[in-house]
């Protein structure tokens, strides 16, 4: 039995990369307000990406108190999702930031990774991800020897849950991003934190993913925080893909594909990332990971120059060409993640002639992001010993037929559409419910699926592969022109 506080709404904030949306969602009458605000992050020459983290903060705030205005009616608890390996340091006594935040994209601790290859293996080992400056723990040694000594440095979770409740935790899924959390014990490893030389720091609490963690009153009214989780793994759960054989794939500034393997810790063996899914009550889901670093940003980037006005016009724009015209394009625009880790390589656009048109470049891009995303199927499918059955896809740029279709045929197994592209506010939403009655389970806290659009592949598995192989050729050629 759920309890009536259960029963009421949560409000549901995902902090990412270029924004925060929030929902105040309803277990029976589903999301009755939305609130966003953006955030400008800087891309400075040399891979640099950095935020202001008051801008996070403000966001926060801001995207929240829209969404309760908008609802117009009370919440029972707070739930936020972050955007998972953005780091910074920060004086605990204030909660005043003592840097800017480095951002995930940010590629500034290159030369760290570099100087712990040597360790790399025994870091996968350990914690299951493979050595990149992706991660938060090359960044907040950066930070360390950079720029200062004093304070703590962390993931920006732990700094945004520090400032709206006073708590310093962070939940065991951010844990994992960061290189430094022992895959199998779920807690800080002593060895990962020795070879990063960030022994004796002091780190945030590792908390379940569900659960009161203090209470907040920068939404208005004073609000228990009862759910804290990485994006990519709220977005999992809201996609209610919990069992090996499934996977689901978020289209945000970056596409990121999660596949579960159930409570059992993997070290892919094919470069993809293995890591904590959530822990609830004590008990550690786990998931493969891979990403795509660049899908709305390099839609973005194509709106830049003016291809298109935006990403409403890929399909309007797509639809003009009957194909990709022989065009070819590797969206590497921030680097190569799973399964290459090449974040070094730059994109490339190849078999352009006088009678390329705009829409040939969207087809090329769109078949640039699926054919990514294909990689990354593959490679879970090579781990874990059995094809992907099907694929559940959320985020922002699902909305475009084209993308999605493309991404269905590549893949040839059926695309399925989240109902609401905001599966990662609705994953924040569950958890925070789950917080607030230890009676629900996760099957109670996520909703019967109503797809939006089931795309299924409309080429034949031999068309397929003949795209596949111009787009991994091209990407050969990438890697063997730009030597690591
Ligand atoms: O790993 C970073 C990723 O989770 C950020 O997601 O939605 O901000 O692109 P998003």
């Amino acid at each position: 039995m759920t309890s009536d506080r259960a029963n009421r709404p949560v409000l549901a904030v995902d902090q990412g990369t270029s924004g925060t949306k929030a929902l105040v969602v309803c277990p029976e009458r589903g999301v009755l307000g939305t609130g966003t605000a953006p955030v400008r992050p800087r891309h400075l020459p040399g891979g640099l990406v950095e935020v202001d983290p008051a801008e996070l903060l403000d966001s926060v705030v801001v995207a929240g108190r829209r969404a309760l205005a908008e609802a117009g009616e009370p919440v029972a608890a707070v739930g936020l999702a972050n955007q998972g390996e953005t780091v910074l340091a920060w004086d605990p006594d204030t909660g005043e930031p003592l840097t800017d935040a480095l951002v995930w994209q940010d590629r500034r601790a290159e030369p760290i990774c570099a100087e712990l290859a040597p360790h790399a293996d025994e870091l996968h080992h350990l914690t299951g991800l493979p050595l990149d400056p992706y991660f938060a723990a090359p960044k907040m040694l950066w930070i360390r020897r950079h720029r200062t000594r004093q304070g703590v440095v962390t993931t920006s979770d732990a700094w945004l849950t520090h400032r709206l409740t006073g708590a310093f935790v962070t939940d065991a899924a951010t844990a994992g991003r960061t290189q430094l959390l022992d895959l199998d014990t779920v807690t800080w490893s002593p060895r990962a934190l020795d070879l990063f030389g960030l022994a004796g720091e002091a780190l945030p609490r590792v908390v379940d993913a569900a659960g009161p963690v203090g209470t907040t009153t920068a939404f208005g009214p004073e609000l228990p925080l009862t759910g804290l989780l990485v994006d990519q793994q709220a977005a999992l759960l809201a996609q209610d893909v919990t069992e090996p054989g499934g996977a689901k794939c978020t289209y945000g500034t970056g596409a990121f594909l999660l596949a579960p393997t159930g409570d059992v810790p993997r070290r892919s063996s094919t470069g993809l990332v293995g890591c904590v899914a959530w822990r609830l009550d004590g008990r550690s889901s786990y998931c493969l990971d891979g990403q795509v670093y660049t899908a709305a940003s390099a839609v973005r980037w194509l709106t830049d120059l003016g291809v298109i006005s935006g990403p409403a016009a890929l399909d309007p724009v797509g639809a003009s060409a009957p194909d990709t015209g022989g065009v070819t394009f590797v969206p590497a625009l921030a680097g190569l993640a799973a399964p290459w880790w090449r974040g070094d390589i730059r994109g490339s656009l190849t078999g352009l002639g006088l009678d390329t048109t705009p829409g040939h470049l969207v087809r090329a891009l769109c078949e640039g992001i699926a054919a990514q995303v294909v990689q990354l199927t593959d490679a879970v499918a090579t781990d874990l010993g059995e094809p992907l059955r099907g694929l559940r896809v959320d985020g922002g740029l699902t909305r475009s037929t084209l993308l999605m279709q493309t991404q269905a045929d590549l893949l040839q197994v059926p695309v399925e559409v989240a109902e609401l592209p905001d599966a990662t506010a609705l994953g924040a939403a569950a958890v925070a419910r789950l917080g607030l009655d230890p009676a629900l389970t996760v099957r109670d806290v996520t909703p019967a699926r109503r797809p939006a659009a089931v795309y299924e592949p409309r080429i034949t598995p031999d068309e397929a592969a003949e795209r596949l192989d111009r787009f991994r050729t091209a990407v050969s050629a990438l890697v063997e022109r730009q030597p690591s």
